[in-house]
């Protein structure tokens, strides 16, 4: 049993003794104890207000009391200051209590079933057709998987879509373009590059000749409409798109339960359309339908344009009772840039309104831009980095830098590219996801500062390290075998603590939708750790002593491992 209910449970049989009733459970008083804001008032307060009802005390009386009749010192030291009880944890009882918690839950230490029965849907990545993959959509594609690794790691069913960016009158034009100036040959080859020069040379092209716009046109009608040589070079253009786009994604490690795009509402709006005629919500406005927003301080919703097509928002409602009709979520949250914010508000808005009770429900998760070496990412200014190519280079730079420093190392290549894409990764999830992501090379390799190599390269350690510690017969995973005496020394508290806390780190994150908490507690620990193995011989001294730092660094291994896995990066055994 981890300390605090020790402590708790010592704490009932003191206050039913005092109070010569049963007031409270074990797990009433563990949810009244505390942490005190300065580490020097103890590690756990007890307030005691709550008591002065039942013990018809003044609480400053209560807390003197319990801290007076306390005798579990083997468990912490007690001191009653103005109305709490503070505690001072036995330091080796504190490290056998949470050692012990971890050696019995093994790879689950941090999992729960809080979200057991419960449904959350996760839009994240939601690419768009034709487009290459560029590293401004690296953060909606890691925050969504890393979410949703959270959800399932605390029990929750979790269903993450790729809402893709599959319908428009662009398609039209690309088609167009590819009648009059593509081949299947090189466009098969080329890849998506080859449908965005061809879209390129569309808009050069049309420039001079209007008549290309039209054509565009007619060819999206014709998607429209079922057209069956529209609709196959459109389905093959969005295979190649999603063939190109897989490769990146099987890089990451991001998987999807659903690719239901945009397209996939066409024959799902009209009955949301006529829900919103039949609630009075449609206004007409010169010649378009839109619902009316002025109430809530916002510009008004578009639904349908004059000619009668449907618009990104019209799509959205109906993706959104789909997904309430299909998932029964108990929650849905959007991944996406806060260039969207209005976007969403409005579509939240307008499920409100039309009475849907799930509305609620309805969380945009939103994050800042990237920039990428000290400028901004624009299509237009031609500033574009390819995430591909962005993981190639770390990945290569990766492999230079143990080839440099491991040149022992076995599969430098599948180690180069778990480290080049953790790389990546923790750079994009290291800062609060509001906040601009500004990518520099220099900084994301490194081994030494806050990054993902260096979290994984604490892990190796603490691998290697094990590695060692069993070819010299220590155990390891033994209830009693070892002596927690020996993990009483700051440094080894100073980890015992940070460990304490990460089921706490988990549901933060998951409460703020929020990685970047679980990236620095994955950095604090590498740093705890890398600090007493650096202060303090591991393999030395009494064997249940080296037992009992061996348990100490197995914690840290299996700690950083989930921690690292949560927010999607892989920890090499050896590095
Ligand atoms: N494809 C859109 C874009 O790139 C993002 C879609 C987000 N999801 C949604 N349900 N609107 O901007």
């Amino acid at each position: 049993m981890d300390i605090k209910s020790q402590l708790a449970q010592a704490l009932v049989e003191l206050i039913d003794n005092i109070s010569g009733a049963k007031l409270f459970n074990a797990q009433d008083i563990a949810a009244m104890l505390e942490i005190p804001p300065d580490p020097a008032m103890g590690d756990a307060a007890l307030p005691c207000f709550r008591f002065a009802k039942h013990l018809r005390k003044a609480p400053p009386v209560i807390a003197q009391t319990i801290a007076q009749g306390w005798t579990r010192s083997d468990l912490a030291d007690a001191r009653s200051i103005s109305g709490y009880v503070n505690f001072f944890y036995n330091r080796a009882a504190f490290a056998r209590g949470t050692l012990q918690k971890m050696i019995a839950e093994g790879e689950r230490y941090g999992s729960g079933d809080e979200g057991a029965g419960k449904t959350i849907c996760i839009d994240y990545s939601s690419i768009n057709i034709a487009k290459r993959f560029h590293i401004g959509h690296l953060s909606t594609t890691m925050i969504g998987h890393s979410l949703k690794r959270i959800y399932d790691f605390l029990g929750y069913r979790t269903v993450g879509i790729n809402h893709l960016g599959d319908w428009g009158t662009q398609f039209g034009k690309m088609i167009s373009a590819y009648k009059r100036w593509g081949s299947r040959e090189e466009v098969e080859c080329g890849g998506v590059q080859a449908l965005v020069d061809l879209y390129v040379r569309f808009h050069q092209e049309a420039k001079d000749n209007p008549e290309l716009e039209e054509e565009g046109r007619r060819w999206f009608l014709r998607i429209e409409q079922g057209d069956s040589e529209a609709v196959d070079i459109f389905d093959w253009f969005k295979e190649l798109t999603l063939r190109d786009v897989q490769n990146v994604y099987d890089l990451l490690g991001v998987t999807f339960d659903a690719y239901t795009g945009e397209s996939f509402y066409n024959d799902k709006m009209e009955p949301i359309v006529q829900l919103l005629r039949d609630k009075g919500l449609l206004q007409e406005s010169n010649g378009a339908w839109i619902v009316d927003l002025t109430d809530d301080n916002m510009p008004p919703c578009l639904i349908l344009k004059s000619d009668g097509a449907t618009l990104y928002a019209t799509r959205d409602l109906a993706a959104a009772v789909y997904r309430a009709d299909t998932y029964h979520f108990d929650q849905s949250l959007y991944v996406v840039a806060y260039q969207q914010d209005l976007h969403f508000r409005q579509l939240f808005r307008v499920l409100e309104k039309m009475g849907y009770p799930w509305a609620k429900n309805l969380t945009h998760v939103s994050f800042g831009m990237v920039g990428y070496e000290g400028s901004s990412l624009s299509t237009r200014s031609g500033h574009i980095v390819y995430l591909e190519d962005v993981l190639d280079r770390a990945i290569e730079k990766s492999l230079a830098i143990l080839e440099e420093k491991s040149p022992e190392l076995p599969d430098k290549p599948t180690v180069a590219r778990m480290v080049g894409v953790g790389a990546v990764v923790h750079a994009f999830l290291s800062a609060g996801r509001i906040k601009d992501v500004d990518f520099w090379w220099d900084r994301v390799l490194n081994f030494d500062g806050e990054t993902g190599p260096y979290a994984q390269y604490t892990h190796a350690r603490c691998c290697s390290l094990l590695a060692k510690a069993k070819e010299a017969g220590i155990d390891t995973r033994g209830e009693a075998l070892w002596n927690a005496e020996a993990l009483t020394d700051d440094e080894a508290q100073a980890v015992l603590r940070v460990l304490e806390r990460f089921p706490e780190a988990i549901r933060d994150a998951a409460r703020k939708y929020e990685p970047s908490i679980l990236t620095r507690y994955i950095t604090q620990l590498a740093q705890a750790y890398n600090k007493y193995y650096y202060d303090h011989r591991i393999l030395e001294g009494a064997e249940l002593d080296q037992s009992a730092r061996v348990e100490l660094t197995d914690a840290v291994r299996q700690t950083l491992s989930t921690g690292l896995y949560l927010i999607g990066i892989e920890s090499p055994v050896k590095m």
